[in-house]
């Protein structure tokens, strides 16, 4: 459906003064105070759809600062995330489509999503666990990626939100689901608190020995939704190694030193500014597309920083994770519908996964991603938005 959307509706309910999905233009820029012309992202009703018997939705969270998020039950995604700039200016920096229909079309990009119940690749798609192989679908080349053919991106969570901060998602996958041995209960949770920050707290257990990787896939463009190249965003990452691929995107299984390299952003430094160097490992990512070995740190102090260069947007990451994948949206060919009538492209978003390392089911030198019955899988990831 079309209509003049999600922005249209909160301002209608006084959620919203006005917003922003694209402000690379002066002419977009004087309409985005138009509140005819806010029509630059999906109504509720786009994502009210019946899947597998269940029913999707759009949940919206809210802050005391104005500050907004979008989250549907398919697949978890986070929609929308509307923040303020260095002017003010609400701006909604999550890329992405607009209705559940927009989003099955653009599946394998993941959109947003909650991935599971492996974030990242698994090589050869299979591993052995407990002296026991298990052979999982192949979507990637001949290894799984992001959880397999259906993974945790497509389904229905069922979905509580608790007050206007907090939407609890769970879902129980079965044993076998995806070739994954044991029963995963998992319940994620997002909370907007007051300080600008989406917070994603991860939650699971098993009934057997299984493996699990649980992210967010959320792509960000700071300057908004459909404003053009994320290349002269400024990134910094807290990483002195990172873990080289082959040409299929899975670790070698060595952690090399960022030092030197194109994968040296430990200093603050554009996203653009070495992608095109012919390193061989860009080569294999199309650019970057790889996992961060994150310097010892705590949820207390960020390990990574992005900012728009037009809008100012800073958004800091926390996270318990050991890793982190940087995907500067190399495979974005323009065929997906976005939010206000625009198009992915390449490199107009970028992604920050949160993780462990891809590949640990099969390199035990990696920091393990086993999960017992009795254990509690437990982790958070925050998104946390300023400007400057
Ligand atoms: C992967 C990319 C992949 C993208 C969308 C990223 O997490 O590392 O290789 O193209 O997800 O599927």
């Amino acid at each position: 459906m079309k209509s003049k959307t999600f922005y249209a509706a909160m301002l209608a309910a006084g959620l919203l003064s006005f917003s922003a999905c694209d402000q690379s233009t002066k002419q977009q820029s004087t309409k985005m105070t138009d509140s005819t012309t806010v029509g630059q992202l999906p109504v509720a009703s786009g994502f009210e759809k019946t899947i597998d018997g269940k029913a999707t939705k759009l949940y919206v969270l809210k802050n005391s600062k104005g500050t907004q998020a979008a989250i549907t039950n398919y697949g978890g995604r986070m929609v929308s995330m509307l923040v303020p700039d260095k002017k003010g200016t609400m701006v909604d920096v999550v890329a992405g489509p607009g209705s559940v229909s927009d989003y099955e079309d653009a599946k394998g990009n993941y959109y947003g999503a909650l991935i599971g119940r492996y974030g990242n690749r698994i090589g050869k798609a299979k591993f052995t666990l407990e002296g026991k192989e298990y052979k999982l679908p192949a979507n990637d080349h001949d290894n799984t990626l992001h959880g397999g053919k259906e993974g945790f991106d497509v389904k229905v969570w069922d979905a509580k939100q608790i007050d206007d901060h907090t939407l609890e998602l769970s879902y129980v996958s079965a044993d076998g689901e995806q070739g994954f041995p044991g029963t995963l209960k998992t319940t994620v949770t997002y909370k907007l608190t007051d300080d600008n920050a989406i917070e994603i707290a991860y939650n699971a257990t098993t009934d057997k020995a299984t493996v699990v990787n649980l992210t967010n896939h959320a792509y960000f463009n700071l300057n908004g939704c459909g404003a053009g190249s994320i290349l002269k965003h400024t990134l910094q990452i807290d990483a002195n190694g990172f873990t080289p691929v082959d040409k299929t995107l899975i670790p070698t299984g060595k952690i090399a030193t960022v030092q030197g390299t194109p994968f040296d952003f430990r200093k603050a430094t554009t996203i653009g500014s070495r992608i095109n160097e012919g390193d061989e490992q860009l080569k294999s990512g199309q650019g970057y597309d790889h996992n961060f070995v994150l310097n010892k740190h705590t949820l207390q102090t960020p390990i990574a920083t992005v900012q728009g260069d037009v809008s100012g947007i800073v958004m800091e990451i926390f996270t318990e994770e050991p890793g982190i994948q940087f995907y500067s949206g190399n495979f974005m060919k323009g065929a997906f519908k976005f939010k206000g009538d625009k198009k992915d492209d390449n490199r107009t978003a970028f992604a920050l996964e949160t993780q462990h390392y891809p590949d640990s089911p099969n390199k035990p030198e990696f920091p393990s991603t086993e999960l017992k019955p009795g254990q509690t899988y437990k982790t958070t990831t925050i998104y946390k938005f300023s400007a400057k």
